[in-house]
């Protein structure tokens, strides 16, 4: 069952429409990633589920409780919704402990004292901070401070959670370790989340779907894999990874696939929906899919060392081709000229 259905939500500030009828679903159980450039409408959607800001058309229903509809009047507030929140600037109190931190809602909700120990005992076990409980904010690291902000939205058992930038705080190593504690913490409380995010390799790593926003409407939505394997348009393609972008005429397609045209190149790739013959197109191809070829051959191009890059676990040399610069990965140093680039039709998109 979905813990949370969104159906043809729109919000505007003022006259400024930010969402633009927003579908979506969430699964118990599911960590779905919000991703989108900057203004993309993503803090704004999650606001609207957690009934901080007020769309004006649209439903959204939690289990089957209806908790926004637009057409029937319903508007039910924050506090009514139980959900968990986790924003980006974690405000823990300065002058209460992470034991207190935690306990705070709880007794704002007049829960007894001996179930708000109890439960505040089980987060902390959860989140392994018991042995921090007594600390101030200011005596933790960021991924502590982080942690007991997770911590005050779990305390009430939500049974989504909704995380805005959840890691945003931390360096890019602790990034990389808190994401993986985050998705297995989840899975293992059987949460569902809704987390925002705009970096894309950490939606790909965290989550069951994702969930691509480009200005209030979603572009495409999928697994990790279709949304980096199959992308159906243009944006997603380039949202979704490092790419390699060649710019030509679409001369034929055939059988799903299609050949674009350059200058110094006649290549062919998957024909994505807005490829048509004639038109102009843009062919792309993943950074980790070019090969270094030893002579001509099917889909590949002659091209120019223009320089070399070395990244620790392999290089990455640039080379040109016309006015067009290809990137692609190797694990030795090139010598200057000309080389052969194979450009696998499989892992090539036309749009
Ligand atoms: N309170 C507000 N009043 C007016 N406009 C707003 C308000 N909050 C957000 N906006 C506008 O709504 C748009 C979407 O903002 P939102 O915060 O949802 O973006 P985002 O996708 O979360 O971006 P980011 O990645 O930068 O956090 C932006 O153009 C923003 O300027
Ligand atoms: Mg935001």
């Amino acid at each position: 069952m979905a813990e949370l259905t969104v159906d043809d939500l729109h919000l505007a500030y003022g006259d400024n429409p930010i969402l633009k009828g927003v579908s979506m679903t969430l699964d118990r159980g599911e960590v779905v990633s919000l991703l989108g450039p900057s203004g993309s409408g993503k803090t704004t959607l999650l606001r609207a589920v957690a009934g901080l800001e007020q769309p004006h058309r649209g439903t959204i229903r939690i289990g089957d409780k209806p908790v926004f509809d637009g057409a029937a009047r319903t508007d039910i507030p924050a506090e009514g919704r139980n959900l968990g929140l986790v924003f980006q600037s974690y405000a823990l109190w300065p002058h209460k402990t992470v034991f207190e931190n935690i306990a705070y809602g709880l007794k704002l909700r007049r829960i007894g004292g001996a179930e708000v120990g109890e439960r505040v005992r089980h987060v902390l076990e959860q989140l392994s901070l018991a042995p921090l409980a007594e600390r101030y904010p200011h005596q933790l690291s960021g991924g502590q401070q982080q942690r007991v902000a997770l911590g005050r939205a779990l305390v009430y058992n939500p049974p989504v959670i909704l995380l805005d930038e959840p890691l945003s705080n931390l360096d890019a190593k602790l990034r990389e370790e808190a994401r993986a504690w985050l998705r297995e913490l989840i899975v293992r409380m059987q949460l569902s989340a809704l987390c925002v995010t705009h970096d894309q390799s950490e939606a790909l790593a965290m989550s069951d779907r994702i969930l691509l926003l480009n200005n209030g409407r979603i572009e495409q939505q999928g697994t990790p894999e279709e949304m980096y394997g199959n992308p159906l348009t243009l944006f997603t393609a380039d949202f979704m990874g490092s790419n390699n972008r060649l710019a030509g005429r679409v001369a034929e397609i055939r059988d799903g696939a299609a050949r674009l045209d350059g200058e110094g190149f006649a290549l062919w790739g998957l024909a994505r929906p807005s490829a048509r013959i004639g038109a102009d197109g843009t062919a792309m191809i993943r950074l980790e899919r070019i090969r270094l070829a030893d002579g001509p051959g099917d889909n590949r191009v002659e091209a120019s060392l223009t320089t070399s890059m070395y990244l620790g676990d392999k290089w990455e040399h640039l080379f040109a081709l016309g006015p067009a610069r290809l990137r692609a990965y190797g694990d030795r140093p090139l010598a200057a000229g000309a080389h052969w680039l194979h450009l696998p039709r499989e892992s090539l998109w036309v749009f």
